[in-house]
């Protein structure tokens, strides 16, 4: 018994010792400036702080680490290249290399950055916003600096590629073909390359499929419909890793009641957002450190007075979505980012960003170890008030 009780005494302090500490962030602007800001968050004191304004290549609507986490890279939507930073001490970032898009994706911007941890450790791009979506395959120096754009490819001509997720392994490369209606898989061989295995066309036209996630499993593809304000899950073949049919639909939005910023709103009213969801155009879905949670987040427009939420689905094991736990508003509309960032090393933080409030914000997971009464909200924020913030972030550690 006093064995135990010091077991567990060593346990939680152990615990506490391990998650008292300085986390560092990088956040990307999506308009000017172009910046990208270091950011430091205290998980005791739950302070989140900008410590670093760096000037960036340009602005990046996407930013992600290298699996080293000595290079970050970046996709823009103004430049028509991919930027290479090296990581330094200090949360600096050094520019090393700008890969002008080349071959199939010529004079295309890009929306996101997909880099490998598997070797050769290539980095994977598509083209937004469209027409003549294509994507690239850019190899990289052995310290991690992109080096040259290996190969490039089309979809079709009403293609416009915005997320993009690897299958089990990294043996797969999944493409969210938001403005065609698609989704796309590619298989990618030892030596990095793409070759094309699948398209599956949606259902309907205009569901707008903008990003996606696989469980590692293998069995589950996630993906979020921006138009349609859901998260699909789509039961993938065996064989090919391609998605074959949908499995379960979930809405982003809540039932009954609407957040306006100042009071709720009844969506028995049929012109308010919620009602119909044209207010709303839904962003992300991101699975946990430990594939236990898939966020979703979903956005007001900009110009309305209603706020986003965030969606979290409890996973089981082999990835099938087991339930909502909670659907969250945020405190703003959520514009054109809402985006969610889970931690890499825990389950338990997410950081969302907001575009263009200009904020970070910083969202622990409260009561996931009873798995009751689970839910999350904001702790700590940073307001980052340049007009161009923020895109993405990413956690350093
Ligand atoms: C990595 O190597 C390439 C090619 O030699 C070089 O251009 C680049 O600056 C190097 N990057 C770093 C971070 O040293
Ligand atoms: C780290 O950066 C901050 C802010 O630019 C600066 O004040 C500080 O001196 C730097 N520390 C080191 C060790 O370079
Ligand atoms: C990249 O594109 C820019 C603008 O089109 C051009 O000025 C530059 O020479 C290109 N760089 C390379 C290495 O091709
Ligand atoms: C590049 O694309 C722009 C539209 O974004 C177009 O106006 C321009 O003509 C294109 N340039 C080339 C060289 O194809
Ligand atoms: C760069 O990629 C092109 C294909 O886009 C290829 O022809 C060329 O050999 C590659 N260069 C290097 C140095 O790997
Ligand atoms: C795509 O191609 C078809 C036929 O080849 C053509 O009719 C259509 O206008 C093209 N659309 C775009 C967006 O280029
Ligand atoms: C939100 O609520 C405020 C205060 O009641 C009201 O003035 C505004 O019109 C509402 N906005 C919408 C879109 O219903
Ligand atoms: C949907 O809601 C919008 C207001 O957000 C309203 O303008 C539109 O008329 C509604 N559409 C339908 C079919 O009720
Ligand atoms: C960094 O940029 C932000 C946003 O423009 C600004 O508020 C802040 O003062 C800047 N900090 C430094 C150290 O330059």
């Amino acid at each position: 018994m006093i064995t135990s009780i010091f077991a567990l005494v060593l346990n939680l302090s152990v615990v506490q010792l391990a998650t008292a500490k300085i986390h560092h962030l990088f956040v990307g602007n999506l308009g000017l400036p172009a910046s990208i800001y270091a950011l430091e968050f205290d998980d005791q004191e739950l302070t989140l702080v900008n410590k670093r304004n760096i000037t960036a290549d340009s602005s990046h609507a996407w930013i992600a680490f290298d699996h080293s986490m000595k290079n970050v890279y970046g996709a823009s939507l103004s430049a028509k290249r991919i930027s290479s930073y090296s990581v330094h001490p200090n949360s600096t970032l050094r520019l090393d290399a700008s890969l002008n898009a080349t071959g199939a994706c010529f004079n295309q911007t890009s929306a996101f950055v997909l880099p490998s941890s598997h070797p050769p450790y290539f980095a994977y791009t598509g083209s937004w916003a469209g027409p003549n979506g294509c994507g690239m395959a850019i190899s990289t120096h052995p310290n991690g600096t992109l080096s040259n754009v290996t190969q490039s490819w089309k979809y079709v001509n009403t293609s416009a590629i915005h997320g993009l997720a690897f299958g089990p392994e990294e043996k797969l490369l999944y493409s969210a073909d938001l403005s065609a209606d698609k989704i796309w898989t590619h298989a990618i061989g030892e030596d990095g390359l793409v070759s094309l295995v699948d398209r599956y066309d949606l259902p309907k036209a205009g569901m707008h499929p903008r990003h996606l996630a696989a469980h590692p499993n293998g069995k589950y593809l996630y993906v979020l419909m921006e138009h349609e304000n859901t998260l699909v899950e789509y039961e993938v073949d065996k064989r090919t890793g391609a998605p074959v049919k949908e499995l379960q639909t979930f809405s982003l939005l809540p039932e009954g009641l609407v957040h306006n910023f100042s009071r709720e709103v009844d969506t028995s009213d049929p012109t308010t957002p919620g009602k119909n969801s044209s207010g709303y155009w839904s962003a992300e879905v991101m699975l946990s450190h430990r594939n236990s949670l898939l966020w979703a987040s979903a956005r007001a427009n900009t110009d309305t007075d209603y706020v986003g939420y965030i969606s979290c689905f409890g996973l089981r094991s082999d990835g099938k979505i087991r339930e909502l736990l909670f659907m969250e508003p945020t405190t703003t509309t959520g514009g054109i980012a809402n985006q969610v960032s889970p931690a890499p090393f825990s389950d338990e933080w997410m950081a969302l960003s907001d575009f263009p409030r200009g904020y970070v914000e910083i969202w622990p997971v409260m009561n996931l170890r009873e798995w009751e009464g689970v839910t999350a909200r904001p702790v700590a924020k940073v307001e980052i008030g340049d007009g161009g913030c923020c895109a993405n972030t990413i956690w350093y550690d």
